[in-house]
């Protein structure tokens, strides 16, 4: 029973924040007049050694304790004697477990939202470096058109943003106290909800005390939001794969997030990004472990809740690592601009110009000048030559009202430039829509 029941090894994580609720549990009992000042002293004076001593080392925690809350209480005893018994008055470990538990989630969140600017910074930074620099943009993974660098990392920029907008939904919503509902159904005892919820920071006490006690939506929500982050992540992470890997050499790891091979000396492998994708398996396997953890709990609290909090703690060192080594990772990637430019210009992805200009010059409808530039991409593609080295007499053999002027749009650049709707990716774009991101993100 006891190896089952005992939920100390992990929930010691909860210390700090079960020490604060109780802290401010008992002056709201004393300013009630529910326990006496004296005693309310004695118990803060005990809660604030007992902090000491778990942060130096010294306290001793006991399975035989089953949890943190009871854990701290008993060392309480220890300390001040009698008067630790008043701590609980009012009281359950259901109301008590589901503040502490909320408390953590939001110090996460807020943690976590840091982090996620960092990342974002990095990337407004290259993207700024890199806001002319041509990449080809693949859809298939084949290469469909070019596109800035700058504009590619901004587009991570904007995933996060929502990762970081659903973080803000999740606070906002966890923030309504749970203390005070007792172990279902509230108290007799005279308390003052509204003070507990000034003193932990939350913005109103909890409405329903039986969903208070059983609610564990703020831990959900926290494992889904991570795992759109997580799966964020991971399509990084595989484009570092593939920017790495010798057929694309696109950029170069750094050797501090790199490793060797102990059989090829040549190789020097992605193993931080390949890391970071698989890791996302833990990260989501960690949102449907819960989910389905309470879909059959009856109202209100069962000790299945108590299960709640594994998948949470390894979902935050996941990601703290995750997300760290992604921003240290980038912050030392280089670029082989020349490699991503040969490609770029390699695959004839300047046909759709040379439709567009089909389409605006000799006003040909997009249907047939799309058939005319696959014609022309065909004939470079049979002389083994790229789009922009046909000859004008080629080209006017299958639409001979084409003139000289097609060359401007045949130029990679002068493409690139034109590309400038909005959201689009021509440098000018991505100089703007850096500035307003550091705007909207960075502030
Ligand atoms: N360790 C428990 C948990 O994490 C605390 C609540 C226990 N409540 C109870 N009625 N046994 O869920």
């Amino acid at each position: 029973m006891e190896q089952i029941n005992a939920s100390i090894n992990f929930d010691k994580r909860l210390y700090s924040q079960d020490i604060t609720a109780s802290k401010a549990h008992a002056a709201m009992l004393v300013k009630q007049k529910i326990i006496s000042a004296k005693d309310g002293n004695e118990i803060k004076g005990g809660l604030d050694q007992i902090f000491n001593e778990i942060e130096n080392g010294s306290f001793e925690f006991k399975t035989t304790l089953e949890d943190i809350h009871m854990n701290i209480e008993s060392r309480l005893k220890e300390i001040i004697g009698d008067a630790a018994g008043k701590l609980h008055t009012a009281r359950s470990r259901n109301d008590q477990v589901a503040t502490d538990f909320k408390l953590w989630v939001r110090q996460e969140l807020d943690q976590l939202d840091s982090a996620l600017k960092m990342l974002q910074e990095t990337f407004i930074n290259q993207a700024e470096d890199h806001a002319s620099t041509i990449l080809p943009g693949f859809t298939h993974l084949q290469s469909a058109q070019p596109v800035t660098l700058g504009h590619h990392l901004l587009a991570y920029v904007e995933m996060i943003g929502r990762d970081r907008g659903r973080i803000k939904d999740c606070r906002r919503r966890l923030n309504e106290n749970p203390l005070g509902s007792g172990a279902l159904a509230g108290t007799s005892f005279p308390i003052d909800r509204d003070a507990t919820t000034i003193a932990l920071g939350f913005d109103q006490p909890t409405s329903n005390s039986l969903d208070a006690v059983s609610d564990r939506d703020f831990a959900l929500e926290y494992l889904s939001l991570a795992s759109i982050l997580s799966v964020h992540l991971s399509r990084l992470a595989e484009e570092i794969v593939v920017w790495a890997s010798s057929p694309f050499s696109f950029i170069n790891l750094p050797d501090s997030f790199s490793t060797g091979s102990s059989m090829l000396p040549q190789k020097r492998n992605p193993d931080a990004a390949e890391l970071i994708r698989a890791k996302t398996g833990r990260v989501i396997g960690n949102l449907t472990s819960l989910l389905i953890t309470m879909k059959g709990l009856p109202l209100a609290y069962s000790k299945d809740m108590q299960e709640d909090k594994e998948s949470v703690f390894e979902t935050a060192d996941t990601l703290a690592l995750t997300v760290k080594a992604m921003t240290g990772m980038f912050g030392e990637i280089t670029y082989n601009i020349d490699k991503m430019l040969a490609m770029a210009k390699n695959a004839n992805s300047n046909a759709i110009d040379l439709a567009d200009w089909l389409v605006k010059e000799l006003d040909k409808p997009f249907r047939e000048a799309h058939s005319i530039s696959g014609k022309l991409v065909k004939l470079a593609e049979k002389q083994n030559i790229s789009l922009e080295n046909l000859s004008l007499t080629d080209m006017r053999r299958i639409e001979p009202a084409i003139n000289e002027g097609v060359f401007n749009v045949l130029n990679i650049n002068t493409a690139l430039n034109a590309r400038s709707s909005f959201g689009a990716t021509a440098p000018k774009n991505v100089r703007k829509a850096c500035t307003q991101a550091r705007r909207k993100y960075l502030k």
